[in-house]
């Protein structure tokens, strides 16, 4: 061998061996830019991102890491994140797996024909686990919080029922202690002066007796209540005139009415014969009559009968308080009263979770319109299917 050619042979291996090195240099280069992938996404990954995130940075990450146009996933329920592009030449799809199982995919396109490599492969399924493993958490984590939330309305709903109780108590203790205090006043006024005129005496009974009536009607609506949630209520139905059950309860509160100076009307415009429990229609009305007196203190409170074919109604207007509409939801509810703070009115605000329960045994229904400042118009439905063709105009 000539000192010439062993000289191009040498070059001709220095030449190869730089190829291959700067190859390697490559490869390692390439390694490292993967591996530094793999451990950057591990970290986002792992700090509990939501679903759609994961979704989101996995396309983003997987499209850059192996140069590809474009990226989508799909995940088991048919849930799809990402955009395809068109005609594209080249895809690869790889599983996003779970240690449950697969759960979804993502697919990589390119307009390049034969675009993607086994090692693309390898390292989009690489950081699909990852992904896959996200995943999961955040499912974990979003039912966490899903309970969590759930649990937090529960507490604020029983932290609600707790001060409902309380206000109840209060309430409750406050309507039966100023009649009974009343009494007892009057009553040892009475025992302590022997001499008492009668005229006197009968005044003071008089009042003993109107506080003994207000303290029956709270016990009977406390029992009322009780027996509403237990199932319990009695109801003798009979076929009646609608109209006279409101002219006597108009009649009876034409007293209190007056006392404020307010106009009490009834207005018949249509009548019909339903099948209800007099006494427990009645109480539907004196209370939402009562109410309509009591949160009005000047101007109207109209009663108007109205029937169709199949149902009638009873809408009773006032021009009082009326009721913020972020409360109206809550009116219904046993012992729930706006004024719960202030005892200016009284009340144990029992009297409208009656009227609905009343109301629903028979097949109607309550609904209320309100405007603060302006007033209030509770609407009573009832069906009259029951007894087609005896309606009457009034
Ligand atoms: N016509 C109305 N105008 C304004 N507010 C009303 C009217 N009717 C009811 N409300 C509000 O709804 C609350 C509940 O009424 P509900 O009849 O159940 O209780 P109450 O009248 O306070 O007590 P009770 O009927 O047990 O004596 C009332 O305390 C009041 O705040
Ligand atoms: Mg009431």
């Amino acid at each position: 061998m000539t000192s010439d050619s062993s000289d191009v042979n040498q070059r001709g291996e220095l030449a190869n061996s730089q190829k291959q090195v700067e190859q390697l240099s490559q490869e390692v280069l390439e390694l490292y830019r993967q591996v530094n992938l793999l451990y950057r996404l591990g970290d986002v990954f792992r700090s509990g991102l939501q679903v759609e995130d994961v979704c989101a940075l996995l396309i983003a990450e997987s499209a850059k890491v192996v140069r590809a146009r474009g990226a989508c996933v799909t995940l088991g329920e048919g849930v799809k994140y990402g955009t395809r592009i068109t005609d594209p030449a080249s895809t690869l799809t790889v599983p996003i797996n779970t240690p449950q199982g697969r759960i979804g995919e993502i697919t990589l396109f390119d307009k390049k024909r034969g675009f993607f490599t086994a090692a693309d492969e390898k390292l989009i399924k690489a950081v699909a686990r990852q992904a896959g493993v996200a995943l999961e958490n955040s499912k974990r984590i979003e039912g966490l919080i899903e309970q969590n939330q759930a649990l937090e309305t529960l507490n604020d709903e029983l932290r609600a029922i707790d001060q409902m109780k309380s206000d109840f108590v209060s309430n409750v203790s406050h309507e039966l202690r100023t009649p009974l205090a009343s009494i007892k006043g009057f009553a040892a006024t009475i025992r302590e002066d022997p001499e008492m005129d009668r005229e006197v005496i009968q005044e003071f009974v008089g009042i003993i007796n109107d506080e003994s009536d207000k303290l029956i009607i709270i016990i009977n609506d406390l029992l009322d209540v009780s027996k509403l949630m237990s199932g319990h209520m009695d109801y003798n139905l009979e076929f009646t005139q609608l109209s006279r059950i409101l002219s006597e309860v108009v009649a009876l509160l034409m007293i209190q009415a007056k006392a404020k100076s307010l106009r009490l009307n009834l207005d018949v415009q249509q009548d019909a014969r339903v099948n209800i429990d007099p006494t427990r229609m009645s109480q539907v009305f004196i209370n939402l009559i009562g109410n309509a007196i009591k949160f009005t203190d000047e101007g109207s409170v109209t009663a108007t009968l109205t029937a169709t074919d199949r149902e009638i109604s009873v809408a009773i207007a006032d021009t009082g308080i009326g009721i913020r509409k972020e409360l109206l939801p809550h009116i219904f509810d046993k012992f729930y009263r706006v004024e719960n703070v202030v005892h200016q009115k009284e009340g144990t605000g029992l009297g409208l979770a009656l009227v609905r329960g009343i109301v629903d045994y028979h097949g109607g229904r309550v609904e209320v319109e309100s405007k603060e400042g302006v007033g209030s118009i509770f609407t009573v439905t009832l069906p009259t299917s029951l007894v087609a063709g005896t309606r009457v105009n009034g």
